[in-house]
């Protein structure tokens, strides 16, 4: 089947998509945005966390076909053109980042709770992280960068 979709901003047609496909393999595989990490293909560790419509979901339990005519935005439709998005430069500064694998996922949620939310106390930040796994950090720097993305008014 074709699908036909906005994505970072940008219409994209893609053809031959099989109906059990996910949006996030569509992303990975066939349009070249690897930022989103598939980590578990479970619903389990938010690494493929994208915008559906506006909508923070895990793109790996979405169908490709149910994102017909929608627009998504990805951890790279963040970026701003060649510079990343402040919440990105929180992950790098506070030093957030070892292997990864969680960081888009996480850069996505923050995104999305600061804009809901520009100054989440820390229950509210592990609240909203909560669906978001992390194998290398123990999260303490992973908090830093929310806190620091939220002082600095990413959003
Ligand atoms: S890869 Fe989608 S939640 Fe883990
Ligand atoms: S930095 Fe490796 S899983 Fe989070």
């Amino acid at each position: 089947m074709r699908l036909s979709c906005t994505i970072n901003g940008e219409k994209r047609e893609v053809d031959g998509v099989w109906e059990g496909e996910s949006l996030l393999y569509v992303l990975r595989e066939r349009l070249g945005l690897p930022g989103s990490k598939n980590a578990c293909e479970q619903g389990e560790c938010g690494s493929c966390s994208v915008y559906l419509d506006g909508v923070l979901v895990c793109s790996c339990l979405v169908l490709a076909g149910q994102a017909e005519g929608s627009e998504i935005v990805t951890v790279e439709g963040i970026a701003e053109g060649e510079e990343l998005h402040p919440v990105q430069e929180a992950f790098v500064g506070t030093g957030s980042v070892q292997c990864g694998f969680c960081t888009p996922g996480l850069i996505v949620t923050t995104h999305d709770l600061l804009a809901r939310n520009p100054r989440p106390s820390d229950p509210e930040i592990r609240e909203a992280l909560a669906g978001n796994l992390c194998r290398c950090t123990g999260y303490e720097k992973i908090l830093d960068a929310v806190r620091l993305a939220a002082e600095e008014g990413a959003l």
